[in-house]
């Protein structure tokens, strides 16, 4: 598009919630590597489509920027953090990570409607709307942990927790090749 339609503030916010999105992906395959390292095959196949999912949320902000005129800033990406301690600490944090980025998703949602930029409004809805998914996704699965390791059979449970997590929704495949 030759014309701007995004304010240089929404413009940067955009760029800085595409570059949260890229390192969002860096944490999940990061847990995913640890899960399948320490032999967690489901879990660590749900966490790698998740990564993918990640991606595709910063792909969904690189071409909005596009389509309203601005310019894209594809930034550095901060290092992953340290491996978590548990399963138990993997679930915590990542449900962690999703709360803290829903706190960025609101500001983002605030800015458009300060600026009465509604179509970034309308956007970032689309994200507000993907953050309760994706806390009550993590949420119940933290649950399911809590019963499954509190349960008197023990670790015995995580067999079935791990196989559970395999089955859980995911809106995108493991990748196999970038089609974008
Ligand atoms: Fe794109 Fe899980 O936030």
């Amino acid at each position: 598009m030759a014309t701007k339609r995004i304010s240089a503030a929404m413009e940067k916010a955009l760029n800085t919630q595409m570059t949260q999105e890229a390192w969002q992906a860096q944490v999940y395959l990061s847990y995913a590597a640890w899960a399948e390292e320490n032999h967690y095959a489901g879990i660590s196949d749900f966490l790698y489509k998740h990564a993918h999912e990640e991606r595709e949320h910063m792909f969904k902000i690189l071409k909005f920027i596009i389509n309203r005129g601005g310019k894209v800033k594809v930034d550095a990406i901060k290092a992953a953090p340290a491996d978590p301690k548990d399963l138990g600490d993997c679930l915590k944090k990542l449900l962690g990570h999703e709360v803290d980025n829903s706190k960025l998703i609101d500001q983002l949602t605030d800015l458009a409607h300060k600026e009465k930029d509604w179509a970034a409004l309308n956007f970032a809805q689309w994200f507000v709307k993907e953050q309760v998914e994706e806390e009550t996704l993590f949420g119940n699965l933290l649950d399911k942990y809590v019963l499954a390791t509190t349960k008197k059979e023990g670790n015995a449970n995580l067999y079935e927790f791990d196989r559970d997590v395999a089955k859980a929704p995911q809106e995108t495949a493991v990748p196999q090749e970038e089609k974008f």
